[in-house]
């Protein structure tokens, strides 16, 4: 059985062990450090792993205009997100390309990785909000996001020295070495990988299962790095997977695997980066919905599925499973698209997030057609945890 291939054709891996860690970690000590983030800390663990292959580190100047201006590295590989570095003036004062720098923990003072530094560089976000985000407005979570960061980047390759630790659900964590291993072990060939920072309501659980008539199986591969504070936490939402999988989907058919990175928001243009990154993972198909990874009105219900036409299927290497707005309607007494239901929107159960976490906070169930009531429970047990913290 071959397996995909990865984004650009090799798994990286920059994960520095054994002997080889214990002398790198001495020659970090004397080091110019940077300070890194919890995100910052994510992505170098998954540009390490190979999650992010074919980036071998944080984007140089070359990669980074490349990126934001064509969706591609400077040698033409397709890629959506720029992965950067931003650092003090202070800390860039003690650096110097051609050097190399120690990436430090800014919470815990952990030595995280080693920065081979190839190039220094000023940039302007707005410009890059613009091209990333489609937008420079600061409401938009990922521009805020951005504007906070220095727009002085480092760019260059990494080396892991210690891995960031999960705070819950440990057994969930696997690197795309894993989950390929365990997808031929299980003999799927194919296998379409799911993108969430939701929990798994009728809609997602009926494009997922449409899919998963045409492939082997099910990655279930939700985002559980730094959300907006209004999602659903991680460890409620991982609650809700497993009950929803222990009742409803079949066992030797759907895997859960959590998806450690930062959501961006970045709409369509994160739509690419999350199809690459699931291939880097073993995937051979990925679901793109409505709205893919969008928030408010910045982006147009299906741009994150039109954007993948500015590109070959073999430049992106994974096949795209696209799929319209999905809706319980009450005639068919089934869930629908408007491909497959002709009757009007008055039949259409639709439920926004905002009245579902109302809803759920309220300790009411949303109705059975919308979420599925062992869903419904979790997430009300959740809610009412958190309050009471
Ligand atoms: S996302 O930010 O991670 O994309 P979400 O968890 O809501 O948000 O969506 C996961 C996937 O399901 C995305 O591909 C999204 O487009 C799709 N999706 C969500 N809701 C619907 C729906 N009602 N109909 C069709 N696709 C949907």
């Amino acid at each position: 059985m071959t397996a995909i291939d990865p984004h650009g054709g090799t798994l990286i891996h920059r994960i520095s062990e054994g002997e080889e860690r214990e002398r790198l970690l001495k020659t970090a000590d004397g080091l110019p450090q940077i300070a890194v983030s919890r995100w910052a800390i994510s992505d170098l663990d998954l540009i390490g792993v190979g999650a992010f292959s074919p980036l071998t580190g944080f984007l140089n100047e070359e990669d980074y205009h490349s990126v934001v201006q064509n969706m591609r590295l400077a040698d033409g590989t397709v890629w959506s997100i720029p992965i950067t570095l931003s650092v003090q003036e202070e800390e860039a004062a003690a650096l110097s390309v051609g050097g190399q720098a120690a990436l430090v923990g800014e919470d815990d003072g952990v030595i995280y990785g080693l920065l081979s530094v190839e190039s220094i560089y000023r940039v302007d976000q707005q410009e890059e909000a613009r091209r990333v985000f489609k937008t420079d407005d600061p409401a938009h979570p990922g521009v805020r996001k951005l504007s906070e960061r220095s727009s002085l980047y480092v760019g260059g390759p990494i080396t892991v020295l210690n891995r960031p630790k999960p705070e819950r659900f440990e057994e969930f964590y696997f690197d795309p070495a894993e989950t390929r291993r365990i997808f031929e072990e299980k003999g799927w060939r194919t296998v379409v990988g799911f993108q969430t920072r939701n929990p798994v309501h009728r809609a997602h659980e009926y494009i997922q299962k449409s899919a998963m008539e045409i492939v082997d199986a099910l990655f279930l591969n939700p985002l559980v790095g730094e959300t907006k504070s209004d999602d659903v936490p991680a460890d409620i939402r991982m609650q809700s997977y497993l009950t929803l999988l222990e009742n409803y989907y079949p066992e030797n058919r759907a895997f859960l695997g959590v998806f450690p990175a930062a959501m961006r928001y970045a709409g369509p243009r994160e739509a690419i980066f999350h199809a690459l990154v699931r291939k880097n993972y073993g995937c051979t198909h990925f679901i793109v919905g409505r709205d893919h990874a969008g928030v408010g009105d910045y982006y147009g219900t299906y741009e994150a599925q039109e954007i993948f036409g500015n590109f070959t299927p073999e430049e992106i290497g994974i096949t795209t499973l696209f799929f319209e707005h999905s809706f319980f309607c009450q005639k068919c007494g089934n869930m629908a698209t408007s491909k497959t239901c002709p009757h009007g929107k008055e039949h259409h159960l639709t439920l926004s997030g905002t009245k579902v976490r109302a809803l759920l906070r309220d300790g009411v169930c949303p109705p059975p057609e919308f979420t599925r009531p062992e869903v419904a429970q979790v997430l009300i047990n959740g809610m009412s945890e958190q309050v009471a913290r």
